[in-house]
């Protein structure tokens, strides 16, 4: 058998260690760069070659034991190998080396340092459960469907630990399950289970005070409901007119930190950009978590989401804000190839500032959105390095500048990222102004 030496030469977006050999580039997991590793044997997966079985010769120093007994072979969190400020550090180097690659920035100075928080705060108050037919409850493996059991998760809020023994111990028949389990500050749980077959579990859970409430999905529909599934203060923390409204079927941010960053940051970014307090687009608002901090600067926001539940909890929300006429909501499909026809009606004068939180898909067509807001500032909240830098590019093609961009460790302990970029179109009048001091008559 023969095997490959290498040195990691830097982490790349989705957590990989990126290596060469004479037959180019090998992509090794668990590791960080500077370490040095014999490979022993390769894999082929779409086009790249990755390592499928190596030791570390030459450790980095921040290597440390996982705090969790599961690791690696369960998915949750890939980065446990080496010491929180290590796997941050990790991260910068993937957002760094995205911009450079994919958005092709030259200027990589205007990365600010990575936001991040410890305890209670970094801990999600939100996951997925899988329960497979053998009436295992867990976690999917890394790269696997297989369901991966756990005592306790060092990356879950105490409430949301107990939450899962209750459900664990409440789940009788050996069914396949889905189960998003939620909570909030005064200890409420609330589950989401998909499809009309989970009804009975999802009975059964309330019925054995494993979750306050629950509902039942199918094919994006509520289709039933037991209990009392509402949340209460997880979108929007803090900010006027809350507490508002969500349950465990809405999207909703990980933990407090990442909640309160995000949010945070999406402000600062708007002030720093000079925003006047003019008309706002949302796109992607959720239940409302950025919409309404939003509010509180400026005149009007029109807000639009396209996930039913998370539209109406907008809505409701939103109107026990007392906030109708300031905060427009809207429930629908937010694609650019199709924006300007769909929305034309809505959009009576072009926002000043236009911000946007997609999900890990990116915005589809987002110079076709550009082109037809011509926002004076882009806020765009990204949890993909791929299609983030992808839309950062579309804007710089387009004349914009790029602020910063604010790391936010809003996934502590895996390799996923979030940042909060901002983009403005520069000043035309500036630029006349120096033409006119340059000898023109005043
Ligand atoms: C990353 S979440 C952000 C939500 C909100 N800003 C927050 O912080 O809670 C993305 C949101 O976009 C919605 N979404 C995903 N794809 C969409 C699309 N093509 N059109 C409209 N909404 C979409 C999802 O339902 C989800 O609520």
């Amino acid at each position: 058998m023969s095997e490959t030496k290498v040195e990691i030469e830097k982490v790349v977006p989705g957590g990989w260690g990126l290596a060469r050999d004479g037959d180019g580039v090998v992509l090794v997991p668990r590791v960080v760069s500077g370490e040095r590793v014999t490979i022993r044997r390769f894999e082929k997966y779409r086009g790249t070659r990755r390592a499928a079985d190596f030791v570390v010769d030459e450790a980095s120093p921040d290597r440390v034991a996982p705090d969790c007994a599961v690791h690696p072979a369960c998915g949750g969190c890939g980065l446990l190998d080496f010491a929180p400020a290590r796997q941050r550090e990790a991260k910068v180097e993937m957002i760094l080396d995205g911009l450079a690659r994919t958005a092709k920035l030259e200027d990589l100075s205007v990365v600010e340092p990575m936001r991040f928080a410890a305890g209670d705060e970094a801990r999600r108050r939100r996951c997925r459960l899988t329960v497979d037919g053998a009436g295992r409850v867990g976690f999917l493996g890394a790269a696997s469907h297989d369901v991966v059991e756990h005592e306790t998760c060092p990356a879950l809020t105490e409430t949301l630990n107990a939450a899962v023994g209750r459900v664990k111990a409440a789940l009788s028949a050996r069914v396949a399950l889905k189960i998003r389990l939620a909570h909030d500050d005064q200890g409420h749980v609330s589950a989401a289970l998909e499809g009309r077959e989970a009804q009975g579990a999802a009975r059964d859970l309330v019925a054995a005070g494993a979750v306050h409430g629950a509902v039942v999905e199918d094919d994006g529909e509520i289709v039933a409901r037991f209990g009392d599934p509402a949340l209460a203060g997880e979108v929007a923390p803090g900010a006027a007119g809350g507490p508002f409204g969500s349950d465990a079927a809405t999207f909703t941010q990980a933990s407090r930190f990442a909640g309160r960053a995000i949010a945070e940051e999406v402000l600062r970014h708007l002030s720093l950009a000079g925003f006047g307090g003019g008309p706002v687009i949302e796109l992607f608002a959720g239940a409302g978590h950025l919409t309404f901090p939003l509010a509180t600067v400026s005149e009007q926001v029109l807000a639009i989401e396209g996930n039913a539940r998370a539209a109406l909890h907008l809505r409701d929300n939103a109107d026990r804000a007392g906030l109708e006429d300031q905060v427009r909501t809207v429930w629908g499909h937010i694609d650019g190839e199709t924006f300007p026809n769909k929305y034309a009606e809505l959009i009576e004068v072009l926002p000043e500032a236009l911000v946007l939180d997609p999900p890990r898909t990116g915005t589809s067509r987002f110079d076709i959105l550009l082109d037809t807001l011509q926002p004076d500032i882009v806020v765009l909240v990204s949890c993909d390095i791929a299609t983030g830098a992808r839309d950062i590019r579309l804007a710089l093609d387009r004349g914009y500048e790029l602020c910063r961009v604010t790391p936010i460790d809003a996934f502590a302990r895996t390799p996923h990222v979030e940042w909060v970029a901002s983009l403005m179109l520069p000043y035309a009048d500036e630029d006349e102004d120096e033409d006119a001091t340059d000898g023109d008559p005043p």
